[in-house]
């Protein structure tokens, strides 16, 4: 018996939807793992905010550390980015003391900012000027950051160096399951550019509700 010509030709395209479709789900990003904010978070809004945590207004030099330039894009799960969003970090400087009343370490570096907030472009881009995180007593470094989407809960995650040998048995970056680790790890890469030792790329990528 010949297959009729046309049940033939709409069960191929059926099966090519099916494929697409399928393929489109799989190349779903996976969205960047949550974390606690931990308890620096500013409790008062710093002086100055600006994207460079690097100098202070007013301030006689550059925060001491390994000068780093942190970037990338905030994108949806399909790869779209999310524009005219707030980012926010913040983290303890090149001698382990966060801006903050809790924390009561040794002297506080009076150049490094120690907070920071930028604003997404419309290619969902974000850039902070900063430095290498440094571990303090029970941490590995980290950098907090926190998003505020329009119409969304905040999102907070922390992000890590990768093969940084602390991040194995830090109690924060063990919550996150293995195969989930790489979402919150950048290579810290040297550059030659006056005065930035270090490039750092990040993408976050959020579970945000569509809007129609
Ligand atoms: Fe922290």
């Amino acid at each position: 018996m010949n297959p009729d010509p046309n049940r033939r030709r709409v069960l191929l395209a059926a099966a090519a939807w099916l494929l697409a479709s399928g393929a489109r789900a799989a190349t779903r990003l996976e969205p960047t793992p949550a974390q606690s904010a931990g308890p620096f978070y500013p409790t008062e809004p710093p002086l100055e905010d600006d994207q460079d945590l690097t100098r202070v207004r007013g301030g006689l030099g550059v925060a001491q550390g390994r000068i780093t330039d942190l970037s990338g894009r905030l994108l949806d799960r399909d790869g779209r980015p999310i524009s005219a969003t707030r980012i926010e970090i913040w983290q303890c400087d090149a001698t382990g003391r966060y801006h903050h009343p809790l924390d009561r370490g040794g002297a506080r570096d009076p150049n490094f900012q120690g907070f920071g907030h930028t604003v997404t472009d419309a290619a969902g881009r974000y850039s902070f000027r900063t430095i290498r995180p440094v571990p303090y007593p029970g941490r590995t470094p980290h950098i907090h950051i926190a998003v505020f989407p329009q119409g969304e809960r905040p999102f907070i995650t922390q992000l890590y160096v990768r093969d940084e040998p602390r991040n194995a048995g830090d109690f924060l970056f063990d919550r996150i399951p293995p195969e989930r680790r790489p979402l919150v790890l950048a290579d810290f890469i040297p550059v030659q550019r006056d005065g930035v030792e270090l490039a750092a790329n990040f993408d976050l990528i959020l579970e945000v509700t569509p809007r129609g």
